[in-house]
């Protein structure tokens, strides 16, 4: 099985969904999250930046306006946004082959901008959202050496499922 699917009951759960993908992350690693506004691509960026070890005092926030931002953990995180990325000429102002080919890793949100630029390798997630509080996100690994860690991350993730997970993991009022 090549795709890891979690039904997420709560803010708390996507956090800790993303704490746990962002232990997994290694150098030169790219997320593309795909899904509507607030189905919950920045919070999910949230918990990968305390799985990469962000200090939590550093406040994750969409990068709607500078479209770039960056935070230093265990590996830099770069957290794109190109909701507003106006075109092509745009990009071109902006240092993303240093933020997606360097060596940290990258979240972006709306990597449909990018178009035939979005990297083939990369993790994609799927958000859903299904309820006011409920959201599915559904991950698929792409490119070979992404499909070979697949299993690792499947065992790693699949600890999740139970809900009890989420609801026994602590979080701070900085993580909100
Ligand atoms: N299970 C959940 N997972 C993630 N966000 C949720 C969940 N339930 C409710 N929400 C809310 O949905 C919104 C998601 O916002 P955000 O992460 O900024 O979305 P996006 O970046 O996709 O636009 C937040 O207001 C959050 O509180
Ligand atoms: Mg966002």
């Amino acid at each position: 099985m090549n795709e890891f699917d979690f039904c997420s009951p709560g803010e708390q759960c996507s956090l800790l969904l993303g704490r746990k993908i962002g232990e997994l992350l290694e150098e030169g690693d790219i997320l593309a999250l795909w899904g509507e506004l607030a189905a919950g691509k920045t919070l999910l960026t949230r918990g990968i930046a305390r799985g990469l070890g962000v200090p939590p005092e550093e406040r994750v926030t969409s990068p709607t306006f500078t479209i770039i931002n960056e935070y230093s953990g265990r590996l830099t995180l770069f957290h794109l946004d190109l909701y507003r990325l106006s075109g092509a000429d745009e990009l071109e102002t902006l240092p993303w082959q240093e933020s997606l080919f360097g060596n940290g890793v990258a979240v972006i949100e709306w990597p449909g901008r990018l178009g035939r630029l979005l990297p083939d390798k990369r993790w994609d997630i799927e958000f859903s959202i299904t309820g006011e509080e409920s959201r599915t996100m559904l991950l698929r690994p792409h490119g070979s050496r992404n499909l070979l860690r697949m299993s690792k991350w499947l065992e790693e993730l699949g600890a999740l499922k139970s809900q009890s997970a989420c609801m026994t993991e602590e979080t701070t009022a900085s993580d909100k």
